[in-house]
């Protein structure tokens, strides 16, 4: 049998552009749940005015998990207490240069507006210019307010290209922020006891665990990139998820058992399902922890 290399066998995924009909099915904190809303057609084929609006979501919506990050973590208070915008840019968080105003682009670029005070941080998120952060600001004793804070698809899924400088650019949207460092933001909150933010400090640039937030077991995942999900069903799992299954089909035609195997390695599986040649069954070849391989197959009945 062919002796085939992992490395061989690694199958690129292409950027692409499906993601945005992904947006509009997933909320809450990074992935952790949410309503099943199916990835049918790829944004190639939907209206423009249907990109439009799911950019908007994934750019702009938080799903109301202000919930979370105000009413749970408080970190509307953090940020502005503690926030200022060198602060945000050195934690990986990204300013979006199209959402500043000429003004702005000049105070920043003359030092007239300071990067070192978190309410210039408020300034921003009252211009929807943090990438994933959407802030409500409200005018409280004739002074700007942080009064909510929530989080969107962006925060992780995407990043700017720096044209401005280190952090601000045009946004890049699925693309992941591997700069983030969501636990250490998240451990500033005042609502945790210690031995969580502990947790949440030592996941480190680029990962997040959606499922900690709920579970409690600490298991942070590096972020990955939302765009190439073209086709990709979703379905929605009572008590976690979204799981995403990738759904794929086969042309079936006969193979023997060793052709199967060759198969499974060149995909780089742990299992490959086939149509016997011989028995002319359906049966699945899969690795094996004590032994190489095993071989199931299946008795049709009708
Ligand atoms: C706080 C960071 C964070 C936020 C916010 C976030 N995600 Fe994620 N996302 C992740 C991480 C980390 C994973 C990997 C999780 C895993 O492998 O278990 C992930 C996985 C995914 C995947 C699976 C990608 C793949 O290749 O398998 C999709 C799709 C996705 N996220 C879409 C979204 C959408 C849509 C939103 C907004 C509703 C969102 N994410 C918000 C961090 C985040």
């Amino acid at each position: 049998m062919a002796r085939i290399s992992r490395q061989q066998a690694m199958n690129g995924r292409a950027p692409g552009r499906a993601w945005l009909a992904l947006a509009a099915g997933a909320a809450l904190a990074g992935c952790g749940g949410g309503d099943g809303l199916v990835a049918g057609d790829a944004p190639a084929e939907a209206s423009a005015s249907t990109i439009d609006q799911g950019r908007q979501i994934f750019r702009h919506d938080t799903f109301g998990d202000e919930t979370f990050w105000s009413d749970t973590l408080r970190m509307h208070e953090v940020i502005a207490k503690a926030v200022d915008p060198k602060t945000a840019l050195s934690v990986g968080l990204k300013v979006d240069a199209e959402a500043l105003p000429a003004e702005v682009v000049k105070g920043i670029q003359d030092g007239s507006i300071s990067l070192t005070d978190p309410a210039t941080t408020i300034a921003l998120l009252k211009l929807g210019a943090v990438v994933g952060l959407e802030g409500t600001v409200e005018s409280i004793d004739g002074k700007d307010t942080l009064t909510r804070v929530g989080v969107t698809c962006a925060l992780c899924h995407s990043t700017v290209d720096d044209s401005f400088a280190a952090g601000i650019g045009k946004r890049l949207d699925g693309w992941p922020n591997r700069d983030l460092d969501p636990g250490r933001i998240i451990s500033l909150s005042p609502a945790l006891k210690p031995a969580q933010k502990a947790v949440y400090a030592s996941w480190g640039k680029g990962k997040y665990d959606p499922r900690y937030n709920f579970d409690g077991r600490n298991g942070p995942q590096v972020i990955p990139p939302a765009y190439g999900l073209a086709g990709i069903h979703r379905i929605t799992v009572t008590g976690d998820g979204p799981l995403v299954v990738r759904e794929k089909s086969h042309p079936a035609s006969p193979m023997t058992l060793d052709q199967a195997l060759y198969e499974m390695e060149l995909v780089g599986h742990d299992f490959y399902l086939f149509v016997d040649k011989d028995s002319e069954r359906p049966a699945v070849v899969y690795r094996r922890k004590g032994y190489d391989y095993g071989v199931i197959s299946l008795d049709v009945v009708s």
